[in-house]
């Protein structure tokens, strides 16, 4: 049976992307510099995957830092990077990795941006310290001049009857038409992603996006980093690409894409979803806003009589001037 999503048309015959098996490093040295406009990854954590071997946090990270080289060379002036990192542990204390990273990548004269924290509703349940509940994303510019379309990834208001009570625009929409800003703290894909990634280990899970991988990311947090930090046919790179869901998040919206991945079992995985993708039959959980919905009646729940008169708000387009009024 075929999936009911994609609900978009079809891959862009001028979108070009390649799962390369090999050695971040090697593999990294062919590309021309400033070729990438993102940069996006979620790197080994150096805590005895299967796919690695521990080996102590000083040795990791001088490793990461030689890809990490050749990664800032390969970024575009206007790049930015999304690093998404938990924890290294090791006889029970942790090692927030990001703080690590950070100061390898400002030696670098990378910018951050956001520290993004990655929410999950379940998880292991720890004994000896709180759950952990939580990754960060780090995303940082390579300069001042990045990047950045907030419009394109603007989530629907919770408020949106919500009016200026003084000034001179009181009694109008104190909101953005077009959306608010989606904030720091993403809890995207929390119920069923992390209910299947994480509430019946061992178990193959039910999520629709779930391969045999053991630390996929969701489509749709590639997704979010693609909309508002690229432009249509960039071209974004993931270093560490597992089984392809960067390098699917960004042919979905129409943007080029290099997965570099050491396992050439994932490297197989990776293109078959990217074949079931272009087939339509990939299976994946559709970009969603989960959305407070205050009661229907509510004066604060309704769309304010001037959106109502203007045709964007239908999605038909984006108006500057409301931009302006409204950031
Ligand atoms: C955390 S996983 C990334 C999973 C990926 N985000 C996905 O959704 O499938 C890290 C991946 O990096 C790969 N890897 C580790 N060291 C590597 C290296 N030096 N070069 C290329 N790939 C590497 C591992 O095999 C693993 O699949």
């Amino acid at each position: 049976m075929k999936a009911k999503e994609p609900l978009f048309d079809f891959l862009s015959p001028s979108i070009n992307y390649q799962i390369l098996t090999g050695d971040s490093f090697s593999v990294l040295q062919k590309f021309d510099d400033k070729k990438f406009d993102l940069i996006i990854t979620s790197p080994p954590y150096n805590i005895g995957k299967s796919y690695e071997t521990k080996t102590s946090i000083e040795r990791y990270l001088e490793t990461q830092e030689e890809i990490i080289n050749e990664l800032v060379r390969t970024l575009s002036d206007k790049g930015n990077l999304c690093w998404q990192v938990g924890n290294f542990v090791d006889k029970g204390e942790i090692f927030p990795l990001d703080f690590y990273y950070y100061q390898i990548f400002k030696k670098h004269g990378l910018k951050l941006r956001n520290r993004i924290i990655w929410h999950f509703g379940h998880g292991l349940h720890a004994s000896n310290r709180f759950s952990g509940r939580y990754e960060t994303l780090l995303w940082f510019s390579k300069t001042d001049d990045y990047i950045f379309n907030l419009d394109n990834v603007r989530v629907p208001s919770k408020y949106p009857g919500k009016l200026h009570f003084k000034g001179p625009n009181k009694g109008l929409p104190s909101g953005n038409p077009l959306g608010k800003n989606p904030s720091d703290i993403w809890g995207i894909i929390q119920q069923d992603w992390e209910s299947g990634m994480w509430d019946i280990p061992n178990v193959k899970s039910n999520h629709p996006e779930k391969t045999e991988h053991p630390c996929q990311f969701p489509i749709e947090l590639v997704e979010r980093c693609v909309l508002a930090l690229t432009n249509e046919d960039s071209w974004v790179l993931d270093p560490f690409s597992g089984v392809g869901s960067t390098v699917l998040g960004s042919i979905k919206n129409k943007r080029n894409a290099i997965g570099i991945e050491k396992e050439i079992e994932y490297c197989k995985i990776a293109q078959q979803r990217i074949k079931d993708f272009k087939d339509g039959k990939l299976k994946f959980r559709p970009i969603n806003k989960p959305i407070h919905k205050p009661a229907v009646n509510d004066k604060i729940a309704k769309i304010p009589e001037e959106w109502l008169k203007l045709d964007f708000i239908n999605g038909n387009g984006k108006s500057t001037e409301l931009n302006e009024k409204h950031p």
